[in-house]
């Protein structure tokens, strides 16, 4: 979350996607309708792969014995490496803080939307409640309110935009994060190791690292098959962790060979993706997996997502370790503020955002 555009932005009206479910209208206005090519065909039929979203166990890593732990380690560079995608179970994150971060999301998404637009998401920024990623009139948007705030370091917080209501939110949030932030920490620790690297090297290299929570509503939508919860896109994080609701039903796609397959939640576990800054100090060896989100018929879901990266000032590139002539540098070296601002500042579009750093392979030249 850098610093972002301040040019004055034509977005057009941006309808407040839970007023429309309240409104009850079976017609969906037309700038949620997404191109045929985009709609989310197959958004209800299970893919064959859908149970293959590995399960990483922390326990294993933290206190398992020499077998487990090479075993899971083993797991854990396999996930990153075909899928960009796991997730974890034994976390160690308290499941009664887990409840209340997500009642309190709950309760902020149902205050009435005056009380919301207290805190708003302004055109072409990321932080508040609204939707993010919006640059122009003509573009499509996404079935989804989203409330965002950027947490470490302090200089990125925007105070107006911490609601007071509901009462323990800002606690709540504060106490998640540092717990999340722990886990991000011992994650990135095991992904130094499945890359025997050093397990401080991303500690190390990423200064006070930048911490980011947002909370993604999707409301239920009369016509699924039209529109899209959220765009197709990779996360510009190095590290990202998603709770989702409990109980909620199947949202979440992941790109896999072309095939868009649904991530079938697990009780009590997280969802940790690779992010782009790890895709390219790996030169691409981990995924930065593009993902999209759907939207049901008649159910909700909620989304707590946290967004863990380097510090701005850090310059980021192919580590020398993973890089050699079977695997030429893919990427170029550069200031990791710089690629967050890229990022947040043009709209969410696959994989697009990583040609900022993509250097074209001879092939293609
Ligand atoms: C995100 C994201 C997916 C979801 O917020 O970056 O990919 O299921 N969310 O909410
Ligand atoms: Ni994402």
């Amino acid at each position: 979350m850098a610093p972002v555009l301040n040019l004055p932005l034509n977005v057009g009206q941006i309808d407040d996607v839970q007023e429309l479910k309240k409104a009850r209208k079976t017609k969906i206005p037309n700038r949620f309708v997404r191109d045929v090519a985009e709609r989310p065909m197959l958004a209800t039929t299970p893919s064959p792969l859908s149970s293959s979203i590995p399960v990483i166990d922390l326990k294993k890593l933290m206190r398992g014995n020499k077998e487990e732990f090479h075993l899971e380690i083993l797991k854990l560079s396999a996930s990153c490496e075909e899928w960009g995608f796991f997730q974890v179970i034994n976390h160690e994150i308290d499941l009664d803080l887990m409840e209340k971060i997500e009642k309190m999301a709950m309760e902020f998404f149902m205050l009435p939307v005056e009380e919301k637009q207290k805190y708003p998401m302004a055109p072409g920024t990321v932080q508040g409640y609204g939707q993010a990623f919006v640059f122009s009139e003509d573009q499509k948007l996404d079935w989804c309110n989203m409330f965002a705030l950027g947490l470490v370091p302090h200089s990125i917080r925007n105070p107006k935009l911490w609601p007071n209501n509901p009462p323990m939110f800002s606690e709540t949030v504060e106490t998640y994060s540092r717990e999340i932030r722990k886990l991000c920490e011992d994650l990135l620790r095991f992904i130094a190791l499945s890359l025997r690297l050093n397990a401080n090297v991303f500690e190390d290299m990423f200064g006070e690292s930048v911490q980011a929570i947002r909370m993604n509503y999707y409301p239920a939508c009369p016509r699924p098959d039209l529109v899209l919860g959220l765009s197709p896109h990779s996360d510009g994080s190095a590290l990202t962790v998603l709770q989702q609701g409990k109980g909620n039903t199947v949202g979440l796609h992941i790109l896999k060979n072309n095939t868009w397959v649904p991530v079938q939640p697990v009780e009590n576990a997280l969802v940790i993706n690779i992010g782009d800054t790890i895709e390219v100090l790996t030169n691409g060896r981990y995924k930065s997996s593009e993902h999209r989100a759907v939207t049901h018929k008649e159910k909700d879901r909620l989304s707590i997502v946290t967004f863990y990266a380097p510090s701005y000032e850090v310059e980021i590139g192919p580590m020398q370790e993973l890089v050699d002539e079977n695997n030429p540098v893919k990427y170029r070296r550069y200031n990791h503020g710089e690629y967050s601002r890229h990022y947040v500042t043009n709209k969410l579009q696959g994989k697009k955002t990583l040609d900022f750093a993509k250097i074209p392979s001879k092939k293609s030249m």
